[in-house]
């Protein structure tokens, strides 16, 4: 079974949702979604060039609302992004987070949410190239639950697949074609009956996971990989280090991190937009301490989901508030 759509209210809303009709913004308007249709010749398709960014809505049921989580910051960095790969969009950082809060008005949602943009290149020329006639830009929302499974401490191996390099295809780029090398490492990590895998860069040193962030907990101290270690900077990165020092008084140390240290850790978790905070529980078959979630793993995802559903006003700039 996928880990997609777990939760049971999220697979319920997705029913409903077969019934009704959902939009998209696509070629500059909204449409219904089974309208937004690409050209078989579009380099998106051919190539994966494309940038995207997944972001997430929490359903607050007593207050009927959606709290969109950070969404300017990821939007800021699909902006940057845009620049790396000659992507020149239409939308400026307002309009993209108007045009989102639109279309989550527009498809009615009272469950939670994934959000997805991206922009792409369109043009015919079969030509791998990035001048391309123009940049296009298209969104769609979906019910989505669970990412990965929060309660019970995942097994992960550390993949045999190693982070694509920043001068081959820069991770922190978040773009369409390099998730391949995120298809290969958590697809053979499940076959062999890990939940998910853990990146290495070329050089040997630990990077990401396969689609989110990783924190270790060793004395007491927060510890994931640097910026320079091949993975994407994380909106969920910066949350959880914001967090741990303002609530919990728990610096990070960003650092290279030893593959080894994997298996010296007393606490470690993965963490994303998809995957939110998810304790590990095993690494390469070894116990991380307990094997069962630990305490500052478990303090922090409980600070994590009252932030993102703005339960805590201190952060509720970082929360976009749409009543449904
Ligand atoms: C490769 C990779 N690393 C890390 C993350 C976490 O990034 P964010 O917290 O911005 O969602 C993601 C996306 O969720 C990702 O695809």
């Amino acid at each position: 079974m996928t880990n997609e759509l777990k939760s049971s209210t999220a697979g319920a809303a997705s029913q409903a949702s077969e019934q009704k009709l959902e939009y998209a913004y696509f070629h500059g308007k909204l449409v219904p979604f089974q309208d937004a249709t690409l050209d078989l010749r579009n380099p998106a398709f051919l190539y994966g060039i494309s940038l995207f960014e997944g972001i997430r809505g929490y359903w607050v049921p007593e207050k009927r609302q959606i709290s969109v989580f950070r969404m300017k910051e990821h939007y800021e960095r699909l902006l940057k992004n845009s620049n790396v790969f000659y992507m020149t969009p239409e939308l400026n950082l307002d309009e993209l987070c108007q045009l989102t809060v639109d279309l989550i008005r527009k498809n009615q949602h009272d469950s939670d949410i994934y959000i997805r943009p991206t922009l792409y290149k369109s043009g015919e020329s079969i030509t791998p190239s990035l001048e391309y006639t123009s940049t296009e830009f298209c969104l769609w929302t979906k019910p989505m639950g669970e990412y990965l499974d929060l309660e019970k401490g995942l097994s992960v191996c550390v993949s045999n697949w190693r982070r694509i390099p920043d001068n081959s295809i820069p991770a922190r780029a978040k773009a369409g074609g390099a998730y391949m090398n995120t298809a290969l490492a958590v697809t053979d990590a499940r076959k062999m009956g890990y939940d998910d895998a853990i990146f290495l860069t070329g050089d040997g040193t630990v990077s990401e996971g396969s689609a989110m962030n990783l924190f270790l907990i060793r004395d007491g101290k927060l510890l994931t990989p640097s910026k320079t270690e091949d993975i994407l900077e994380g909106v969920t990165r910066h949350t959880i280090m914001t967090l741990a020092k303002q609530e919990l008084g728990l610096d990070t140390e960003e650092r290279t991190i030893d593959r080894t240290e994997l298996y010296h850790a007393d606490e470690a978790f993965f963490c994303g937009t998809g995957a939110q905070v998810a304790a590990i529980g095993h690494i390469d078959n070894r116990p991380v301490g307990s094997g069962k979630p630990g305490p500052i793993t478990r303090q922090i995802q409980e600070l994590y989901f009252k932030v993102v559903k703005n339960q805590l006003p201190q952060y509720s700039h970082w929360c976009t508030v749409i009543d449904a």
